[in-house]
């Protein structure tokens, strides 16, 4: 019987390796951390090592990404189980551009009143990965694109800072018309407009889907737990994978978040590699 010491005799024969690649390379101490924060997440004010920083500081700290070999893990990221196929809603058009046609001319409430744009989606609509936000901005309503504004940017230094590209996921709201003075969307808002995000999050089909901040979470996953108890850990959206993590305008506010947020990144990009089913 396997008591799983294969297994850790594999995972010795392995750090062996590592180890004797770090001294060729001259470093003489190694500590076990977390991945550090890449320059993209990194506040400027965490941008310094720290004076015991126990690297020789002719030996750079490799960033993620910039190895030949994967990276080492934040944090322990189960692989995703196999792909579902939702069933799209049968009172909404069958396709994305039927539904962003149908969200164009959506009056189901006030916030049509107010909008300069409706604001569908952006990214690739074969994605493994989708973003969801929680409503446009200012930015977003004046392009028609989500994510565009300085937020935005923030987001798509995450997701570079994970070795993809932002046109290789898919993005898109909770709502898709910009709330006034970007204030929190309010129940009725979420209630009349989640129906197309269901659709799309349907007809997109990724493995995972990474809400950003509490209304996506929230809103899909029907909850009020806080982010601190929602971080972490993996749920499901109608057998969708999917994690929280806080939205970049609360890193921009708070760039002390970023830590956390680049752990919860490191999962998600080990749940893609992990999970795998392309
Ligand atoms: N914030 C969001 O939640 N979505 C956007 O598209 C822009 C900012």
């Amino acid at each position: 019987m396997d008591d799983g010491r294969g297994e850790l005799v594999a995972i010795a024969g392995e750090a062996v390796t590592l180890l004797t690649r770090e001294l060729a390379r001259g470093r003489r101490r190694i500590e076990l951390s977390a991945a550090p924060l890449p320059p993209a997440l990194a506040a400027p004010a965490l941008a310094a090592p720290a004076a015991s920083t126990p690297v020789d500081a002719a030996t750079p700290l490799a960033l993620p990404g910039f190895e030949p070999p994967a990276p080492p893990r934040a944090a322990a990221a189960a692989p995703l189980p196999a792909p579902v196929r939702l069933a799209p809603r049968s009172d909404l058009p069958g396709t994305l551009a039927e539904v962003k046609a149908l969200v164009d001319t959506c009056r189901l409430c006030p916030l049509c009143e107010t909008r300069t744009r409706t604001v569908f989606s952006d990214g690739t609509d074969k994605a493994r990965l989708m973003f969801v936000g929680e409503a446009p901005g200012r930015d977003e309503d004046l392009q028609g694109v989500p994510f565009v504004g300085r937020a935005g940017q923030l987001l798509t230094k995450m997701i570079e800072a994970i070795q993809m590209k932002r046109g290789n996921v898919y993005i898109a709201n909770v709502l898709k018309c910009r709330p006034p003075e970007n204030r929190t969307p309010i129940p009725t808002e979420v209630e009349k407009c989640i129906p197309y995000l269901e659709q799309q999050i349907a007809l997109v089909r990724p493995d995972l889907i990474v809400a950003l901040g509490l209304s996506a979470a929230q809103g899909l996953l029907g909850t009020k737990a806080s982010m601190g108890a929602l971080r972490g850990r993996t749920f499901e959206y109608k057998g969708v994978p999917l994690v929280a993590t806080y939205h970049p305008a609360a890193l921009l506010r708070n760039p002390g978040l970023k830590k956390d947020a680049w752990v919860d990144l490191q999962r998600v990009r080990d749940m893609l590699r992990e999970g795998a089913p392309a």
